[in-house]
C-alpha cells in the first residue's frame, strides 16, 4: 500500500510541477481573463484545485475549489520563497484527506508578479488502493477455500471407499480366515493395483486352504481305512472267530500287512512335506546309471515273478553318469517300478537306460493295465487314484508318483506318461547333464 501510494504521489507531484510551471510561463498578466478560462481547463482536466494569488498573497481567483483547502493556501514563509522565485511542494491532510500542493511563482519583466498554488487530492488513489486490498483479501479466501477444497478431495480419494474397503477386507482375510473376500475395484492407477494384490493374495490362500483341507481328509481316510481292518480282524483273533490256525494266520497277516500300510504312508507323507517346504538337501555324486538299473532289476525281480511277470534290462555299451543324489534317484526309480509291478496282471517290464544328445534318460515299461488320456494330468497330484479300490488293494495311497515328480524336478528333470487302456504304460524321466545345464545357463 505504501509502495503504491509513494509511487502515485511521486507522479502527480511531477506532474503538478509541470502543469504549474507550464501556467507560470504563460500567464504573465493576472488581469488577463484569458487566464481564467485557462486555468479552469486545465484544472478540469487534471482534477486539481488551483489558486492565484498576488504579490502579497492575497486571492485573485480560484477554479474547482473544495472548502478544506481555504485557510491552506500559502504561509507568509511560503510567500516569501516564491518572491524569490523558488518552488514550493508540500504535502499536508485536511479533514483526513491527503494534499499536495505545488506553489510556483509568476514572473514577468518586472520581476515576480503572483503565484499560482495547485492542490490535488488522494482520496481517490487510496480508495484505489482500498479496492486492491479488498481483492487481495478475496483471492486469498479463495485460495484457501480452493486448498481446502483439493485436500478434502484427495483424502477423499485416499481414505475413501477403496482403501477403506481394502483395509476391511485384509483385516477379514487376516482375523477371520475368510479367504473368499474379494475387493471391488478396477481401476488402472496404484489403488487399483493394490486392490489386485489383496485380491490375489486371499485366491492363494483360498487354493491354500482348499489344498490342506483336502490333504487332511485324505489322510483322516487314509488311515481310518487300515485302522478299521487292524481293528476288526484283531478283534477277529481275540474273540477266537477263526475256524483253525491257517486263518487265524492269515487274519494276523492282515494285520501286519495294514499297519506296515500305515508306516509306508507315514514314511511317505513326512518326505512329501519335507520335500516341498524344500527342507531336504540333495546329496549329489556321480552315479553309474547302469549299475543303479541293474540293482532295481535284481531288487524288484522277486515281486516280478510272485505275479507271473519277466523283467528286462535295456543300456547301452558304455556306462551313462548322472551328477544326482543316489538314494533319491533309487526311490524314484524303485516307485516306478513297484508301480509297474502293481499294475501289470501279465507280460513284462522293461527299465531302459539311454543317452540323446546331452540328456540321460530312463523309462520304465509295462504292458499292464493302463492309463486313461484324461486321467494322465492327475497322475501325480497327491493321494490320486485312477481306480481307488484296485489301487488300495494293491496296497496304494496314491502319494507315489507326487513324490516322484517332486524328486525329479529337484534334479533338473522332466517325467513324461504315455499310456493306453490295456496295453500298457511307459514313464520316461529325461535328465539333463551337468554341461548341458552349464551351457544352458551361460546362453541365456
Ligand atoms: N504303471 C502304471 N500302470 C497303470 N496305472 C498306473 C501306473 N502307475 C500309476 N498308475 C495309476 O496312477 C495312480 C497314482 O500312482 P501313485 O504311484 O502316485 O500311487 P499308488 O501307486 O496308488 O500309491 P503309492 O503311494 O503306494 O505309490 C495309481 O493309483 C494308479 O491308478
Ligand atoms: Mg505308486
Amino acid at each position: 500500500m505504501q509502495l503504491i501510494l509513494n509511487y502515485s504521489i511521486n507522479q502527480t507531484e511531477t506532474q503538478l510541477v509541470q502543469l504549474s510551471e507550464k501556467y507560470a510561463n504563460q500567464v504573465t498578466d493576472l488581469d488577463d481573463s484569458e487566464n481564467l478560462q485557462l486555468l479552469e481547463h486545465l484544472t478540469e482536466m487534471t482534477d486539481t484545485s488551483a489558486v492565484i494569488l498576488d504579490q502579497e498573497g492575497t486571492k485573485l481567483l480560484q477554479t474547482n475549489w473544495q472548502e478544506d483547502l481555504t485557510d491552506k493556501t500559502l504561509t507568509s514563509n511560503e510567500i516569501m520563497q516564491l518572491k524569490r522565485g523558488e518552488t514550493i511542494v508540500k504535502e499536508f491532510t485536511s479533514n483526513g484527506s491527503t494534499y499536495l500542493k505545488v506553489a510556483q511563482p509568476i514572473i514577468n519583466q518586472n520581476g515576480t508578479n503572483g503565484s499560482v498554488v495547485l492542490f490535488s487530492s488522494f482520496g481517490l488513489i487510496s480508495n484505489s488502493i482500498h479496492n486492491i486490498i479488498f481483492l487481495v483479501i478475496l483471492a486469498s479466501l479463495g485460495a484457501v477455500v480452493l486448498a481446502i477444497g483439493f485436500t478434502f478431495f484427495i483424502s477423499k480419494k485416499l481414505g475413501a471407499p477403496p482403501l477403506i474397503e481394502m483395509e476391511k477386507v485384509a483385516k477379514q482375510i487376516a482375523e477371520k480366515k475368510n479367504f473368499s473376500l474379494r475387493v471391488d475395484y478396477k481401476a488402472n492407477d496404484e489403488i487399483g493395483s493394490l486392490a489386485h494384490a489383496i485380491n490375489h493374495l486371499s485366491e492363494t490362500l483360498e487354493r491354500y486352504q482348499t489344498n490342506r483341507n483336502e490333504f487332511f481328509s485324505n489322510i483322516t481316510h487314509e488311515l481310518k481305512t487300515p485302522l478299521t481292518y487292524v481293528k476288526g480282524y484283531a478283534n477277529a483273533v481275540r474273540h477266537e472267530m477263526y475256524q483253525n490256525k491257517e486263518e487265524k494266520d492269515e487274519f494276523l497277516e492282515i494285520i501286519e500287512n495294514e499297519t506296515d500300510h500305515i508306516s509306508d504312508l507315514m514314511d511317505d507323507l513326512m518326505d512329501l512335506s519335507k520335500i516341498e517346504e524344500g527342507k531336504i538337501d540333495l546329496n549329489k555324486e556321480d552315479i553309474n546309471i547302469n549299475k543303479l538299473a541293474e540293482e532295481m532289476l535284481k531288487r524288484s525281480q522277486f515281486r516280478a515273478s510272485e505275479k507271473g511277470l519277466t523283467m528286462h534290462l535295456n543300456q547301452p555299451e558304455n556306462t551313462v553318469y548322472l551328477f544326482a543324489d543316489k538314494s533319491r534317484l533309487d526311490q524314484v526309480l524303485t516307485n516306478l517300478v513297484e508301480n509297474a509291478v502293481r499294475y501289470t496282471e501279465k507280460g513284462k517290464i522293461t527299465l531302459t537306460v539311454q543317452e540323446e544328445r546331452k540328456d540321460v534318460i530312463i523309462r520304465v515299461e509295462d504292458t499292464g493295465i493302463g492309463i486313461k488320456q484324461e486321467d494322465i494330468p492327475y497322475l501325480f497330484e497327491r493321494f490320486y487314484r485312477v481306480d481307488k479300490s484296485r489301487s488300495r488293494a494293491n496296497g496304494g495311497t496314491g502319494l507315489g508318483l507326487s513324490i516322484v515328480k517332486n524328486l525329479v524336478e529337484m534334479h533338473d528333470g522332466s517325467i513324461q506318461v504315455e499310456s493306453e487302456i490295456d496295453k500298457g504304460t511307459a514313464i520316461t524321466l529325461r535328465f539333463p547333464t551337468e554341461e548341458e545345464k552349464q551351457y544352458n545357463a551361460l546362453s541365456r
